[in-house]
This record gives structure tokens, C-alpha cells and sequence, in this order.
């Protein structure tokens, strides 16, 4: 048989999974499947749990409760048949003196038992994916970000893993880096490898996954194919609206007029999605405005996009 993968087996299987520090819960029950040669786009703002759910996939951490099988290995009684089949990309990059990139990529092959010819091929075919032969000999304190992430992906690529976890790989990198990371992502899959990859900006991620789960507070408020996921929750009305003198008025006559509960407001400039049942709001929200004496300078209506549907999903509480 020329592939032994089922299009139904997951990569990653994640089952009622918790994690509490004290009484933090920083992951509170979440299930989710990354599906074979698929990226996974797990998206959430600061301290959703991205991290601590990418940690325990990693074998780096135990879950308090639930179940979670990477490569089809359970993280609780198979870590070490997991770390030989997964690349970890951590959030941090760590300290390396007096290492070049070659070294640094020979350190991480070593560590993963890979001996002479096959740990010289795995270096310099990890340079080369990466895009890292041109500076292959210099040292990697002395990178820029974007050759940094680089290179931090070629640590996670080395020992030729089935699985990816990619903890904010586009952090700090410029909008050309972040198209280049993105490429090589997709490559990634398309070789066969699945992949979970976080963001705190769904944007970020949603031209090139194939899945996505929104976490926030430890919760998974959404998971699943994007297009399911935008035609679920998205496909809402957005009101945006600006109005001349004290904004601070219009925002008390909304909360008390209105049947929405996320009302955003950047300088004069309010935007909200409608509620449901509200084409009538709606169609005289102008009007009931302009009646109730506010001047009114911008009113429009339009679908709205994965920044709302993020925005509408999550509540914007830091943890
Ligand atoms: N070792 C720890 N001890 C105590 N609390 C922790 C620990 N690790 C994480 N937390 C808490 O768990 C919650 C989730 O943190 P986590 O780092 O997983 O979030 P994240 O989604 O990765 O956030 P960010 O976007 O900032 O990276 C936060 O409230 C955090 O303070
Ligand atoms: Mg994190």
C-alpha cells in the first residue's frame, strides 16, 4: 500500500483535556482533532491556554484530567514514542552563545540520536528547506527574528517528524517573512505532515489552514473546518457608526437601545454586530438617531469578517 494513512485517522486526538495551575484554569476541558496532512490553526488572545494545550501535546507537561494521543500515542502513558514523531516549536527560542546555525541544527539532530551521514543529510536538508544555507555558518544570537524563526522551525523539523506543533511562529516576523513562514507551512502539509499552529490573530492564519479552534480562557469557543466555522458564526451584520460631539453619549443611548452585547469603540467610531432577529433595528437604527438628536457622520452596515466573528467569539479578558 503506497500511503498506510487513513483519511479519517487524526494526527492529533485531544479528549476532554484539562489543565489547572492552582486555581487557574488555563485549559478547562477542550476536544479537538488535527486531521492527517492538514493545518490546524489554533487561535486565542494572551493567556487562552495555547500554550499549556501545545506544551502537553509536546510531552513537556501532564494534563490534570482528559486525554489527548498525538501519532496515535497517548501523551499520558506514550511520551517518548510521541517525542521521536513530533517537531516542537516553542514560543521562545532560548539561549544560544557561541553556536552557529549549523551547530545549533547538529545539536537538536544529535539529541534526537541521529547519527554521521544521517544527521549531516538532516542538517543540510533543513537549511536548505529553511532557507538558512546562506548563513549556515553564522552565529544565531546574532540573528535577525525572521532568520531566527527560521531556524527555530528547522529544530522542529530535523528529525523528519509527522507531526508539527508550531507555538506563534509568526511572532515578530515582518509581512514578507510572515508570507515565506506561511509557504513553508503549507509545503509541510502538503509533504504529509499535519500541523497544529497558534496566533492570536485569526487573520494570520486563516488564508492557508484547513481547520481552526478558538480558545479563550481555557474554553474552545469553536472548532472545525474554517469555511464551517465562518458559515457557523460568521455571515452577521456589522453596524459601524460615527457621530460628531461626546461619543460617550451615543455609547450609553446603544447599551440602552440595543440588544447587542459587544459594542467596540475606537475614538468615534462604534461598531457592532447586530443581533439576530434585528432587521428592523436595523433599517431605522438611522432614523432613531438622528431623532434622538445625535449628528450623525458615518453609518454603514456590512457582512462581517473573521476579525468580527474572533471578536464575537471571544470575550477580550486578558488572563
Ligand atoms: N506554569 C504555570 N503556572 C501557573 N500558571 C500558568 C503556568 N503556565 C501558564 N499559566 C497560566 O495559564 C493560563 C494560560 O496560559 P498560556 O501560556 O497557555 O496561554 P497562551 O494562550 O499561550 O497565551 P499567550 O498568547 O500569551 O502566549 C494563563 O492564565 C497563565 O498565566
Ligand atoms: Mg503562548
Amino acid at each position: 500500500m503506497e500511503n498506510t494513512v487513513t483519511a479519517t485517522a487524526a494526527a492529533i486526538e485531544v479528549r476532554h483535556l484539562s489543565r489547572y495551575f492552582g486555581a487557574t484554569r488555563a485549559v478547562d476541558d477542550i476536544s479537538f482533532a488535527v486531521r492527517q496532512g492538514t493545518v490546524f490553526g489554533f487561535i486565542g488572545p494572551n493567556g487562552a491556554g495555547k500554550t499549556t494545550t501545545m506544551r502537553i501535546l509536546a510531552t513537556l507537561d501532564h494534563p490534570t484530567s482528559g486525554e489527548a494521543e498525538v501519532a496515535g500515542f497517548s501523551v499520558v502513558s506514550d511520551p517518548e514514542q510521541i517525542r521521536r514523531r513530533v517537531g516542537y516549536m516553542p514560543d521562545s527560542f532560548g539561549s544560544f552563545s557561541y553556536m552557529s546555525c549549523r551547530e545549533y541544527l547538529d545539536f537538536f539532530a544529535r539529541a534526537y540520536g541521529l547519527r554521521r551521514s544521517a544527521r549531516r543529510d538532516a542538517v543540510s536538508r533543513t537549511l536548505a528547506f529553511t532557507g538558512t544555507e546562506g548563513i549556515a555558518d553564522k552565529p544565531v544570537d546574532t540573528l535577525s527574528m525572521g532568520m531566527r524563526q527560521r531556524l527555530c522551525l528547522g529544530r522542529a523539523l530535523i528529525h523528519d517528524p509527522d507531526v508539527l506543533i508550531l507555538d506563534e511562529p509568526a511572532a515578530g516576523l515582518d509581512p514578507r517573512a510572515r508570507i515565506e513562514l506561511r509557504g513553508m507551512i503549507r509545503d509541510l502539509a502538503d509533504q504529509g505532515k499535519s500541523i497544529l499552529v497558534s496566533s492570536h490573530i485569526l487573520t494570520e492564519l486563516a488564508d492557508f489552514v484547513d481547520d481552526i479552534g478558538i480558545l479563550e480562557r481555557g474554553r474552545l469557543r469553536a472548532a472545525g473546518p474554517l469555511a464551517d466555522v465562518r458559515r457557523r458564526f460568521g455571515g452577521k451584520r456589522v453596524v459601524e457608526l460615527a457621530v460628531e460631539g461626546d461619543s460617550a453619549d451615543v455609547a450609553v443611548w446603544l447599551q440602552n437601545h440595543l440588544d447587542t452585547e459587544e459594542i467596540t469603540c475606537h475614538g468615534d467610531h462604534f461598531c457592532f454586530i447586530c443581533p439576530d432577529d434585528s432587521s428592523e433595528i436595523e433599517s431605522d437604527l438611522l432614523s432613531r438617531l438622528v431623532a434622538a438628536g445625535f449628528r450623525v457622520k458615518r453609518f454603514g452596515i456590512r457582512e462581517s469578517s473573521l476579525e468580527d466573528l474572533f471578536m464575537d467569539l471571544t470575550e477580550g479578558e486578558v488572563a
